[in-house]
């Protein structure tokens, strides 16, 4: 099974970027985070990070046949973009939204998800965590949907 894992825009300046919102961890060692969460799942991964709309797009339609599914943080495009809300439901591959920081107790602009709404499944304010915990919870999704789910 092979998952893509998207972050959007400042993403890539983790560490740096509010650290008492987001920590002190880079996102070098976020991707090593995941990579590793990946592999001890026995899951093949492709880590994507941009700052562009339309690059995240792009991401998005050419996973279709190459993934079965997607770990997405749209970061402030979650907010905003309808385009990769709709990028999501073209390809219909299973999607997990994730956020580092608890959106849900932060500023109003950030209680819409438009991502979110073609997610399965949403992790936010566990730190880096929620990336293990979304890998996981797509994992056990995508294990179930095949029917060869062997663990009770
Ligand atoms: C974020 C939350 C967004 O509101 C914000 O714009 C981000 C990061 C998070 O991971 O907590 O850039 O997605």
């Amino acid at each position: 099974m092979k998952i893509l894992v998207i972050n959007g825009p400042n993403i890539n300046m983790l560490g740096i970027r509010e650290p008492d919102v987001y920590g002190e961890g880079s996102y070098s060692s976020l991707c090593r985070l995941i990579s590793d969460a990946c592999l001890s799942e026995g899951l093949e991964c492709e880590l994507f990070q941009s700052n562009h709309e339309g690059a995240i797009v792009d991401k998005i339609q050419s996973a279709l046949g190459f993934f079965d599914g997607i770990v997405i943080n749209p970061a402030a495009y979650t907010h905003t973009s309808v385009a990769i809300l709709d990028a999501l439901k073209a390809v219909s591959l299973p999607a997990v939204e994730v956020h580092i920081s608890d959106v849900a107790s932060r500023e109003d602009f950030r209680q819409i998800s438009y991502a979110g709404t073609a997610c399965i499944k949403t992790y936010m304010g566990l730190g880096f965590e929620g990336y293990v915990r979304a890998i996981k919870y797509l994992k056990n999704y995508l294990e179930d949907k095949d029917g060869c789910k062997t663990d009770v």
